[in-house]
């Protein structure tokens, strides 16, 4: 395992739309691996793969219930919407105020390759938008309605 570089808000990476995997092999295996590692020494509650550099469909997400490793996830229902605040290890040192669905559904291949359904609500739903924000090349700032430059 190893702990990749965080791009940083400016990079072309983070703003293009990422593809999906078609084959989880072992390369797949390890960049999940590896973004856990890399999520987990940041602090963070979420990472996708273009926020390491590389352009697919990959998130990993501990909301402090454990590690989901989702592979082509799509939200596929949603309801209510709800303000937080978010902040993102690709822009640090920055929050903000986001609307966002307070519940939502996401399938998504885990790396297995199996199909899973996950629902999610407060925090996990929140999180999951915002990885799901990046594979679509969109970053929290863009979507929000205030910004602090410290955690209020
Ligand atoms: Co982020």
């Amino acid at each position: 395992m190893a702990i990749l570089e965080i791009r940083k808000a400016g990079d072309a990476v983070l703003k293009k739309q990422s593809e999906p995997v078609t084959k989880i092999d072992r390369t797949i295996k390890q960049l999940l691996d590896n973004m856990a590692e890399t999520m987990y020494a940041a602090d963070g509650v979420g990472l996708a793969a273009p926020q390491v550099g590389v352009s697919l469909q990959v998130i990993v997400i501990d909301d402090g219930n454990g590690l989901l490793e989702l592979i082509n996830p799509v939200i596929v229902s949603q309801e209510s919407l709800e303000k937080g605040t978010e902040g993102c290890l690709s822009v640090p040192g920055v929050f903000g105020e986001v609307e966002r669905y307070a519940a939502v559904t996401v399938e998504a291949l885990n790396r297995q390759g199996k199909k899973v359904t996950i629902k999610g609500t407060g925090l996990l739903a929140r999180a999951l938008q915002h990885e799901i924000d990046h594979l679509e090349g969109v970053l929290f700032i863009e979507r929000a309605q205030s910004i602090y430059k410290e955690q209020p």
